[in-house]
Parts: C-alpha cells; sequence; structure tokens
C-alpha cells in the first residue's frame, strides 16, 4: 500500500537532522567572514551579470539563491532580526547556526532533539534575564552616546573617513522624529524617508525637515513655493478614463470632433474645479495629471505633482494630516493637510518638491549622495544600521558592551546557571552557552588573530568580574570595550538571542522531511515564518534516499 505518491522524497530520522543542520551551518559559514570591523566583503553576481557588493548580513542573505528549507529558515532569522531591531543580522545567524553544531554533536551523542530543545529554550530565557541584568541603562536623548551607538553599527561597513559625520546626521534624524508619548519615547523610523541620488560626493549627504519627494513641479507656470499650504493627496488620475474594451468611434463630422474635444475638456475642468473649490493650493498625486488639468490647475495658482510614489504618500499623510483621497467627487475640505512651505528645489542635476513645516508630524528626509550607485546603496545600507540603532536606543534607553564583550559574559553565566541544573538538559544548556562564544571567535578570526590565546585571556578577564571586556580588534589585546566606545542596543542582542534560538528550535525539531504538494496550489500552506518553500523541487541531491 503506497501512502506517499510512488517516487515522492522523504528523508527521516537522523538523516534528516543532518542534512538540515549541514544546510543551515552552511548559512552561518557564509556570513561568519563579514562579522565586524575586520569583516571582509562579499560579492554577490546574479544571472544578468548585475554586481551587489556588501557586508551587511541580511543583505548577503537576501541576494543569495538559497533552495534548501532549512537554510530557508536561516535566511528567515536574519529578516526577522532586521526588521525588529535593524542591526545584528550577521550576529544572529552565526548563534543559530553554532546552536545547531552544536546540538548535533548531543544528537550525535544520543541525547534526544527534544531534551536539547528545552535546554535550549530554558538557556535562552536565561540568557535574556543575564543580558537584562549586565546591560546599562542610558539618557535616550544623550547626543554623544547615540553617535557612539551608531557608529558602532557602522564599524564593519566601507564608510571610513565619514563614518562620524554618518552618525551625527543618524542622531540628528531620528531625534528630529523622537516623540514622548504616553506609552514612552517613540522614534519611528517610517518618519524619517531617504532617498537615493548618486552624484556629488557622500558627504553631500544631508538632512532635511520635511519630506522630500523626487518630483518636479509639473507645469511651467505653476507657483514654485508655496507658503502655509492647502494639500492635496490624491489616488486618483486627473484624466479621462480610457475604456476597458476598444471602441471606435466614426466622427463625420468636424464639429463632431470638436464637441467631443470639448466635452472631455470639461469634464477635466470640472475636477480641477472641485480641487480649486476644496481650498487646496498643492496637489500631490499617485497617478497622472492630463495636459489640460495641468493647464486648468496652473491657472488657478495650484502646485501640482503627478506619480509620486506610494509609500512617500503616506509618509505626506503622517507628516501633513491629510487624507488621501481616491476619488475626486468624494473631496472635501477635512481631506486636505498642511504645510508650512511647499517648494522645489535642485539637487545636483534633478529638482525635487520639499514639503516643509509640516503641522501634524514630525518628518525629515535624509538625502544620500555619492560618486557612484554601489556606493549610494552602501551608504544607504550603512545609514540603515545606524538609524535603527539609535532609534532602539531612543526607545529603550538600554545598551551594553559589544566586541566581543557581551556575548563572553553572557557564556559564562550560562555556563554557571547549567551547573546547577543538572541531568541532560544541563548539557544543552552548556552547549548553549559554547554557542555564545563563536560571536568573539569569528570577530578574532576575521581580524586575523589567533583565537585560543584571546579567548582564554577574554575568559579570564570575565571570571575577574571585568563584564566590558572585549577585544580590541587591532592590537588584539583584551580590554574595557565600553570605554573604547563600542557600545549597542539592548535590542539588538535581545533579538539575536529570540531569533537565533526559535529557528535552531524549529529545525530540531523536525524529524522528517517530506515532498510535498505545491502549497500554493492545493491546501493551505504550513505555519510557521518562512514554511516550507512550494513544493520541494528544490531538494539537493541527498535529501532523496529513500
Ligand atoms: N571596533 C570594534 N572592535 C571590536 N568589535 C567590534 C568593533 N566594532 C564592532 N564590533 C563588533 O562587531 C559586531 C557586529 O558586526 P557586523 O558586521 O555589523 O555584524 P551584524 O550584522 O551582526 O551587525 C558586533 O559584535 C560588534 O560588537
Ligand atoms: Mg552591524
Amino acid at each position: 500500500m503506497y501512502i506517499l505518491r510512488e517516487g515522492t522524497q522523504r528523508e527521516t530520522g537522523k538523516g534528516a537532522y543532518h542534512n538540515n543542520i549541514a544546510a543551515a551551518v552552511a548559512i552561518a559559514d557564509t556570513v561568519r567572514s563579514t562579522l565586524g570591523p575586520k569583516g571582509m566583503d562579499k560579492m554577490m553576481v546574479d544571472t544578468m551579470g548585475d554586481v551587489v557588493i556588501t557586508n551587511d548580513g541580511v543583505t548577503i542573505l537576501k541576494e543569495m539563491d538559497v533552495s534548501h528549507p532549512a537554510a530557508k529558515m536561516m535566511v528567515e532569522i536574519a529578516k526577522v532580526q532586521d526588521a525588529e531591531s535593524g542591526d545584528g543580522t550577521t550576529t544572529a545567524v552565526i548563534l543559530g547556526g553554532e546552536l545547531l553544531k552544536q546540538a548535533e554533536s548531543l544528537l550525535e551523542k544520543g541525547i534526544h532533539a527534544t531534551t536539547i530543545t528545552a535546554g535550549y529554550k530554558r538557556a535562552s530565557e536565561k540568557a535574556l534575564k543575564v543580558l537584562d541584568q549586565l546591560s546599562d541603562k542610558v539618557d535616550r536623548k544623550d547626543a554623544v552616546m547615540l553617535q557612539k551607538i551608531a557608529s558602532t553599527s557602522m564599524m564593519s561597513k566601507s564608510v571610513t573617513g565619514i563614518r562620524d559625520f554618518l552618525a551625527e546626521l543618524a542622531v540628528k534624524a531620528v531625534l528630529a522624529v523622537a516623540e514622548d508619548t504616553k506609552r514612552g519615547t517613540k522614534a519611528d523610523l517610517d518618519n524619517i524617508l531617504v532617498i537615493k541620488k548618486h552624484g556629488g560626493s557622500a558627504r553631500d549627504t544631508k538632512m532635511i525637515e520635511g519630506v522630500v519627494i523626487d518630483k518636479e513641479v509639473l507645469h511651467q507656470s505653476m507657483p514654485r513655493h508655496v507658503h502655509d499650504a492647502r494639500v492635496l493627496l490624491l489616488d486618483a488620475a486627473l484624466e479621462i478614463k480610457k475604456t476597458e474594451v476598444d471602441a471606435k468611434i466614426t466622427i463625420d463630422d468636424p464639429r463632431k470632433m470638436q464637441e467631443f474635444l470639448a466635452e472631455e475638456e470639461a469634464t477635466l475642468r470640472k475636477m480641477v474645479e472641485t480641487v480649486k473649490a476644496s481650498g487646496a493650493t498643492v496637489v500631490i498625486c499617485q497617478k497622472g495629471i492630463d495636459d489640460f488639468a495641468q493647464h486648468f490647475l496652473a491657472k488657478a495658482g495650484i502646485m501640482a505633482m503627478r506619480r509620486v510614489k506610494k509609500s512617500d504618500m503616506e509618509k505626506l499623510a503622517k507628516a501633513t494630516g491629510a487624507s488621501i483621497v481616491s476619488r475626486v467627487q468624494d473631496l472635501s475640505k477635512e481631506d486636505l493637510g498642511s504645510a508650512g512651505r511647499v517648494e522645489e528645489q535642485r539637487i545636483g542635476s534633478d529638482l525635487m518638491t520639499f514639503v516643509m513645516d509640516c503641522t501634524s508630524a514630525k518628518a525629515v528626509s535624509i538625502i544620500i549622495r555619492g560618486g557612484t550607485e554601489h556606493v549610494v546603496d552602501e551608504l544607504d545600507r550603512s545609514l540603515h544600521d545606524a538609524l535603527s540603532v539609535v532609534s532602539d536606543v531612543v526607545e529603550d534607553g538600554k545598551i551594553y558592551t559589544g566586541a566581543g564583550a557581551a556575548a563572553m559574559e553572557l557564556s559564562l553565566k550560562l555556563k554557571e546557571f547549567a551547573a546547577t541544573v543538572g541531568g541532560r538538559e544541563q548539557m544543552a544548556i552548556d552547549a548553549y552557552a559554547s554557542a555564545m562564544e563563536a560571536l568573539p571567535r569569528a570577530l578574532v578570526e576575521n581580524a586575523g588573530l589567533d583565537a585560543i590565546d584571546i579567548l582564554i585571556e577574554l575568559r579570564k578577564a570575565h571570571k575577574n568580574g571585568q563584564k566590558n571586556a572585549g577585544i580590541n580588534l587591532t592590537t588584539g589585546k583584551v580590554e574595557d570595550m565600553a570605554a573604547q566606545n563600542i557600545i549597542e542596543p539592548y535590542r539588538v542582542g535581545k533579538q539575536a538571542i529570540e531569533s537565533s534560538t526559535d529557528a535552531a528550535i524549529m529545525i530540531l525539531r523536525i524529524d522528517d522531511v517530506i515532498a510535498a504538494k505545491d502549497f500554493s496550489k492545493g491546501g493551505g500552506p504550513p505555519g510557521g515564518p518562512g514554511g516550507m518553500p512550494p513544493g520541494m523541487g528544490g531538494m539537493p541531491p541527498g535529501m532523496g534516499g529513500m
């Protein structure tokens, strides 16, 4: 009797563990060499020959063409880490890989996966407590400290020379949008619009208060500056709708032709009249605006921009307090938002529109400049990390020391904890503690230093109570790295512990890998982040060992 279709790929028990772990570890090994200030870059080349050069964990993993299901879960760790904290993606993936490597040797010793996952869960809970205790509370608005945070996050990026400049910019931008609410301080990165414009030099990168849209004013005779603007955000075209079907109208009389055009014109004129009647002085449209409509708007002294990105429209809505209108007929005064100034300015060789002094929410824009597109892209990724870590600390007000200090402290405290647990679970907690050491080890190895001696030294320092002892990767000495300004947000470490543990546990619980029907066609997809890929056509050779 066949339960599965003949020839179905299936891998159970030890084989399933082994293959999943091997795939996940392979992913971690790929990004390991990029960790830290001495990490190397990766060059990603796609089938079209396009190239991305980066050191950024999540970017590397997103660009990699990964097919193994367990490997995909590792990519998922990086994505979750990035979404939740904005930095520490390589750290989280290395930790996830190391947890699995340690688990494999426990499995070989005959310890059951359930025991390992239970131990890992307990260890991660303890790790979160320890991290919380070793983190320092800081003043959330302390610009000098925030700059150190931003600077640490960009240590591994190729932005040497302008790191301080970018760190200062990131702090300025985040503090500009930070708001004290009843539920604590919020620094929503959605209120920071980042625009990439290659050309000029990286030092021309600047912050502007307000929302900048990469569009020029539509018509020659429209105003270039509007003060105390009433802003209409429109998600409908100011055009005559094209018919769905191809219709042919035969006009045999020139007067009829004129009537036909006049009617179109009248419709557009009516639309513009409605806009004008609402009191709008600036129209920002997500769709098109027809020539006639442009002309009528210009005549009414209204400034207009068209084909603005949806994401920009959302930022504008937040900043100006306007609601996005999707039918001109439904337009009312209440839909309009306001801005102190709207004006067109030249950035490099392009004209852009600046919506400034907005009344509803604080919003700022950062225009990234740089010699080439590659430079601008890497600046964007660096700035993303810097903005994220600054906003993490502005919101949480908690930091710890990097450069391997926190990781070693966690490892040590977890080893002490394991000793109090006893039994087989102790072995799993101990393994978890050992996995933590993979982080300082990778930092040291990437710097071309001798890992064995330095790790012994580092362990000793922490045993002696020096919780901020980390590795100075330039000298190879173990020293107080908080004094060297290598500090990181609590949220990054917390998230790295959570997402790496979750992924490791999820992978360890799988004891059966079965090629499934295409999930996108039949039934629903299985739960869990990342899920399994549709079909398992992508199973590597060696997985079909039935
Ligand atoms: N100057 C430094 N000396 C030692 N370690 C550093 C230094 N700067 C950053 N680090 C460490 O590098 C690690 C971050 O490296 P990074 O390549 O940015 O990876 P991730 O993607 O995990 O953020 C952190 O552990 C951080 O403490
Ligand atoms: Mg980083």
